[in-house]
């Protein structure tokens, strides 16, 4: 959507050019409003995990900004005539069961008739302008943190075509599943600079953003990044997503990769992801304090996947 452009106003803090996580308004008194929509077609075999994992989702760009939820709406699309309405019942579950945990209310919505199953939320909240983090700050000299693992799209594509073994396929719901919420929450305590999450464009593609609108670049050391379990095998074996092809396309220009990287290694680091986790810039001496803090109270744990440096000729090297 980006050659579509609307008319100036004061109000609006972030909005479409700065391809942030979500929009966010200025209100009276220094208090902002946060919003964002998300809804996609089913990830995952099961409705109700779907459900969760596309509430998760919704729910991900309120925490990336760290900002606190209020309510949301969801949007439906069904086949109301072909699929049985306990199946659209336990989606709706998995919702309201995500919501709950957020602390918040699904207070209405919308569905339609639609020959393929989509859900998600809108979401609105809210966070005082002191404490807004946007992608737009993030400082050389910084650590960069990740808060999930890497492979949900090889993973999801290996399952369309029945190739994915159990393991892989429960840690990757269970990682798609997981709020953001403990990552914002520990954000807000420690202090970052910057912060996104990894969705759609894969790690490379919203760290290259964070580097854009920071006017820095970022190196990040391959051996440290996390990865799901199967997830090189899967791509080895074929299961890549054309989303995470084209995110590398897309990229590749602006990351100045390591002798030693396969191309097998460069499709991983450019996956698109579903519910990722939050990438956050944070001063060096905050960056400990917050894996530990984080690593404490999560079953998933976060890890320093690199630093930020000043603007160089490209935006990412990979070492
Ligand atoms: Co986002
Ligand atoms: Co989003
Ligand atoms: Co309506």
């Amino acid at each position: 959507m980006g050659t579509l452009k609307s008319k100036k106003d004061e109000r609006i803090l972030v909005g479409y050019d700065d391809k942030d996580d979500a929009a966010v308004v200025r209100l009276s008194g220094g208090r902002l409003l946060v919003q964002t929509v998300d809804f996609f077609t089913p990830i995952d075999d099961d409705p109700y995990t779907f459900g969760q994992i596309a509430a998760a989702n919704s729910l991900s760009d309120i925490y990336a900004m760290g900002a606190t939820p209020l309510f949301a709406l969801n949007i439906i699309g069904f086949p109301i005539n072909t699929l049985p309405k306990s199946d659209l019942t336990k989606i709706l579950q998995g919702g309201i069961d995500k919501a709950e945990e957020a602390g918040i209310s699904i207070v209405g919505g919308h569905s339609i008739d639609d020959p393929e199953p989509k859900y998600g939320l809108v979401v609105t909240g809210e966070v005082d302008e002191d404490n807004l983090i946007t992608n737009s700050n993030a400082q050389p000299g910084d650590k960069l943190i990740l808060t999930k693992p890497l492979g949900t799209g090889i993973i999801a594509t290996a399952v369309k075509r029945g190739m994915a073994d159990k393991t892989a396929m429960a840690k990757s719901a269970q990682s798609m599943a997981t709020l953001n919420k403990l990552a914002a929450e520990v954000m807000k305590e420690i202090g970052v600079n910057a912060a996104t999450d990894v969705t759609g464009f894969g790690l490379l593609g919203h760290l290259s953003e964070m580097c854009e609108a920071s006017c820095v670049s970022a190196k990040i050391d391959y051996s440290a990044l996390p990865f799901l379990p199967s997830v090189k095998i899967l791509a080895e074996q074929g299961t890549v997503p054309g989303g995470t092809k084209r995110n590398l396309k897309f990229v590749k220009d602006k990351v100045q990769f390591g002798e030693q990287l396969m191309d097998i290694d460069k499709i991983l680091l450019a996956d698109a992801q579903t519910s990722g986790g939050l990438l956050i810039s944070l001063q060096a001496q905050k960056a400990e304090k917050y894996i530990s803090k984080f690593n404490e109270l999560s079953e998933i744990k976060a890890v320093i996947i690199g630093e930020i440096i000043k603007k160089a000729k490209v935006n990412i090297f990979v070492e």
